[in-house]
């Protein structure tokens, strides 16, 4: 497996096994050994869009693994100085680098990238545009197993700007993939697809209803970045309709956990209550956001070097 651009490209035993692999490696037995597993190696973090965790959350995970990290910012990288994506990984790869993760604003450019001529250096997707965000998915499917003991049952609401979120689309499409036939899309009108995504029972603006018998809701931040001149609710209507605070959770089941992926809008998207409250996992989310990208890297590269 050269690349790591979202779950269709995985088979069900490679999805099981790399989940199985984030669990292993989140209970952090063997530390020494782990950090045998990337040594010599080199990954450069490229990032065309802002990011905290899971930029950092990527070194880490590389540091524990014993690789070498070099991050670039676009901003401070020649990009600055008009060069395209591809010049820029060649480069990476000529200098010896051996994985790229790359965060960048469009969507699917990876994807179009390998379609147009293949590379010679591992990609990792970080969040293409309103794409797809698999490493994300993958913490989140970890944690929700880790709380709940297993996605049996699950009945997930996502609640936000679905539209542009590709946190949204790669949970569903790693969920789906899973068996999970219960998410609940809910959001103002036009923030919600055209088109109901596969196995999404249910598309609503009505947050109340949607939290009917709930036991996960993930908390997704308004993409004002990628609006394109759409027009948003204003933030205290925001917050009456779609905002998550704590008798709004009580409509859910009892032990209904609470997922953000972060960046967290604290009054807009969700209430402070909640989000430091009992039933939210939003640390833990950062937490499995290591173990995660470990296992993405040991798919990757660490079999051809051991
Ligand atoms: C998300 C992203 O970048 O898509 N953040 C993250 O990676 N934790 C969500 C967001 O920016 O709202």
């Amino acid at each position: 497996m050269q690349h790591f651009l979202d779950f269709k490209q995985l088979s069900d035993h490679q999805i099981q096994s790399l989940l199985g692999r984030v669990l292993a490696f989140s209970r952090r037995v063997d530390a020494a050994a782990h950090r045998q597993l990337l040594k010599g190696k080199i990954i450069t973090n490229l990032f065309y869009e802002p990011s905290t965790r899971t930029r950092t959350s990527f070194e880490v995970a590389a540091h524990r693994m014993g690789a070498d990290v070099v991050n670039i910012s676009a901003g401070e990288s020649s990009v600055e100085k008009g060069e395209c994506l591809r010049d820029t990984l060649e480069t990476l790869h000529a200098i010896g680098v051996d994985a790229v993760v790359v965060r960048h604003p469009q969507t699917g450019v990876l994807n179009d990238l390998l379609a147009e001529k293949a590379i010679d250096i591992a990609l990792i997707n970080a969040g293409d545009g309103c794409g797809q965000h698999p490493s994300q998915a993958l913490l989140d499917t970890a944690i929700l197993i880790a709380a709940r003991g297993s996605l049996d049952g699950l009945k997930l609401v996502v609640a936000g700007d679905i539209l542009h979120s590709r946190v949204a689309a790669a949970n569903i499409q790693l969920l789906s993939r899973l068996g999970i036939d219960d998410i609940r899309l809910v959001g103002p009108t036009q923030l919600l697809p055209d088109v109901c995504p596969e196995n999404v029972s249910l598309m609503t603006e009505n947050f109340d209803a949607a939290l009917a018998g709930a036991n996960a809701v993930m908390m997704l931040r308004i993409q004002h970045e990628r609006m394109d001149g759409l027009e948003l609710p204003d933030a205290d209507d925001y917050y009456q309709r779609w905002g998550l605070d704590e008798s709004r959770l009580k409509l859910a089941q009892p032990d209904c956990v609470v997922l953000h992926p972060g960046p967290v809008n604290r009054g807009v998207e969700i209430s402070n209550a909640v989000a430091d409250g009992p039933q939210s996992l939003i640390r833990q989310q950062v937490v499995m956001g290591v173990p995660a990208r470990m296992a993405i890297f040991h798919l990757l590269l660490a079999d051809t070097n051991n």
